[in-house]
């Protein structure tokens, strides 16, 4: 008896594990920002076949789509936006079906709908990518640290997955799949999947990613990439001259994945390796699975901005395990990475340093809510008819921080880490609303909590409501206090030379450049300037807020720095803040309207659509 109870309960725990790996899981929430109906027709699985093409700056492209049909009738609806689609088949890859494409809509592209025989669990899209795909950028040549070999990286967060392969482009849909690649013989090809360490002389990739992931974790990029280790499980991808700099710079990154498995438990992804792109990369990292996609604007040669490692490592349990089923619950991911991305960088880097960089976080939290609408400081976002870039604020990233941490400090980290983990484990490889994750920390650890520790926590407030909730954490970064200290000190009159600024440290830099006001009489700045060669700065983060205070004072030894920062590298969290002061003025249009001119044919797609819009720019061809 006994020994068959034991079975069934093994039985039944394997079954469990089975459903949280299965990739057609009950859908919880309406997605708006895609057209597929996955509760009535799911993709589980896509066999991707696709050629590079660099001189037409295309990908065409075979996918075939493995099914499960929960409603026998029903067609299936995939999303798709600027494909050419060419043809449709049933498995044997030659029978057509019959498709429809529906009206394009800002944002979400077309929905691509396909009628299903009974009966067939899998269709073939042969199609076509746009030269104008969002998701993709084709680099020349000069835009790459080798020059001599153009390349190609993708990004499909949000919603641009859709542009560069038909699928079901929601968070809430998982597949498997597999891929071939071809690509010019000189280059590699990696994508988010296990991948080749050498180049091959034919130029054709096998790819495999066997654990099931939503669409926005497809990633793909080409180009004269070379492979390095740094540890057993992790290594960097990089351009030949830039990978000795990217694995000193990233060196502490297995003691990171040592340090989260601790925490959150076991790294379930086998590999976690960096490619670090070319300079337009638009943002700072991009959780894909296996392959973090990194800027070498963190490359700053003393590893002082390596939370960004911690932070795309951490999505490999906030994010990539556990997903936000909607872009309106996007906090469940980003909150919960920037809290683990802290919990990793306390254990590798101690607690005091830390803290200084979850102030800076702070700080800049409340500068953005200032210039939010107060709808945009709720955590649970509300996106309808938006494009999900829109819910890509502080608020998702400090807010959902700040959210989690007083929860930590209000129950104490013995319950609070427990809960976290079981919390990965229980929902692995699914999705999660902020209903349903709430309703798992009600049952879960609030409710078990004094009704005094209850009442204190105000959840409601925090996620359906703006800005912050009164019982915010105390974050203490007392030698960010210090600071304080010498920018008054500054500011009343004391000169740079004679400033207290021994052992500081980036985060130090940055508190300082943030607390003077802008703009500085050029007299100061000049003295500033000629003490710390702020407009050498090799540290990206450094040289952006000592070029917004460039900007605003109007300090002429800072505008080459300017023009060459803006011209060669593409991060949006860069150029936007830099664009919007140099919006401020007259002449500052000017500026921006002459440094633009020439960045722009540089610019991921991503970072052109923002900068377009901000700057007004007319990007239609001129009339004749
Ligand atoms: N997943 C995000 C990047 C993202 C979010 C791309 C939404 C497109 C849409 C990534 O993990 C991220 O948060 N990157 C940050 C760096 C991080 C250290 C805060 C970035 O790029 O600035
Ligand atoms: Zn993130």
């Amino acid at each position: 008896m006994r020994k068959v109870m034991t079975l069934v309960v093994l039985l039944t725990m394997l079954t469990q594990v089975q459903a949280e790996q299965a990739t057609h899981q009950p859908v919880t929430a309406r997605d708006i920002h895609s057209f597929a109906k996955p509760e009535l027709v799911s993709v589980t699985h896509l066999d991707l076949d696709l050629r590079v093409d660099f001189e037409r700056r295309v990908i065409q492209g075979l996918v075939g789509l493995e099914l499960a049909r929960h409603d026998p009738q029903a067609a299936l609806i995939l999303d798709s936006r600027d494909l050419t689609i060419k043809h449709v088949f049933l498995a044997d890859k030659s029978t057509p079906t019959p498709f429809s494409l529906g009206q394009p809509q800002p944002h979400l592209g077309s929905s691509l709908t396909i009628q299903l025989p009974p009966d067939c669990n899998t269709v073939y899209v042969e199609y076509e990518t746009s030269p104008d795909a969002k998701a993709l950028q084709w680099l020349q040549p000069s835009q790459t640290a080798g020059k001599q070999q153009p390349f190609l990286f993708s990004q499909s967060q949000a919603v641009l997955a859709r542009t560069w392969i038909p699928c079901q482009d929601s968070p809430a849909v998982r597949t498997t799949y597999n891929a071939q690649v071809k690509v010019p013989p000189a280059a590699l090809a990696v994508m988010s999947a296990a991948n080749p360490q050498a180049k091959r002389a034919d130029g054709v990739y096998q790819f495999e990613m066997k654990q099931p992931i939503p669409a926005y974790l497809l990633a793909l990029a080409v180009g004269d990439i070379e492979f390095r280790a740094m540890g057993a499980r992790s290594g960097i991808y990089a351009e030949p001259s830039v990978v000795e700099a990217a694995a000193w710079e990233f060196a502490q990154t297995e003691r990171m994945i040592a340090a989260a498995e601790e925490l959150y438990g076991p790294y379930r992804w086998d590999r976690y390796d960096i490619l670090v792109l070319p300079p337009s990369f638009p943002f700072g990292g991009m959780e894909n699975p296996r392959l973090t996609f990194a800027t070498p604007t963190v490359l700053a040669g003393d590893r002082s901005l390596v939370a960004l490692i911690a932070h795309e490592l951490a999505h490999s349990w906030s994010g990539n395990l556990v997903t936000n089923a909607t872009w309106n619950d996007f906090w469940l991911n980003e909150g919960f990475t920037v809290y683990f991305e802290h919990r990793i960088m306390e254990a590798v880097n101690g607690r005091g340093f830390d803290e200084m960089w979850a102030q800076l976080g702070k700080d800049g939290l409340r500068r953005e809510m200032e210039e939010l609408k107060p709808r945009d400081t709720w955590l649970h976002l509300d996106l309808a008819g938006r494009d999900p870039d829109d819910g890509l604020t502080d608020v998702a990233y400090e807010k959902g921080y700040l959210f989690l941490r007083m929860l930590e400090e209000a129950v104490g980290r013995d319950k609070w880490d427990p809960f976290l983990r079981s919390y990965f484990d229980k929902f692995a490889f699914q999705s999660m609303t902020t209903d349903r994750f709430l309703r798992y920390l009600d049952a879960e650890l609030v409710s078990k909590e004094s009704q005094e520790v209850q009442d204190s926590l105000r959840i409601e407030e925090w996620v359906y409501g703006p800005g912050l909730p009164s019982n915010e954490p105390t974050i203490v970064a007392e030698e960010l206090d210090q600071i304080a200290t010498e920018s008054e000190r500054f500011a009343t009159g004391t000169t740079a030379a004679e400033l207290q600024v021994d052992n500081w440290t980036t985060h130090h830099w940055l508190q300082f450049l943030r607390s003077l006001k802008r703009p500085l009489p050029t007299k100061q700045m000049e003295d500033l300037d000629r003490q710390f060669k702020f407009s050498d700065s090799g540290n990206s983060e450094i040289l952006h807020d000592w070029l917004l205070h460039g900007i605003a004072a109007e300090y002429e030894p800072a505008m080459q720095p300017l023009y060459d920062f803006l011209t060669k590298q593409g991060r949006r969290k860069f150029l936007m803040p830099l664009y919007e002061e140099l919006w401020k003025s007259e002449a500052g249009r000017k500026r921006a309207a002459d440094i633009y001119r020439a960045a722009r044919p540089t610019y991921h797609p991503l970072a052109v659509d923002s900068v377009d819009r901000l700057l007004k720019w007319d990007a239609s061809p001129p009339a004749h």
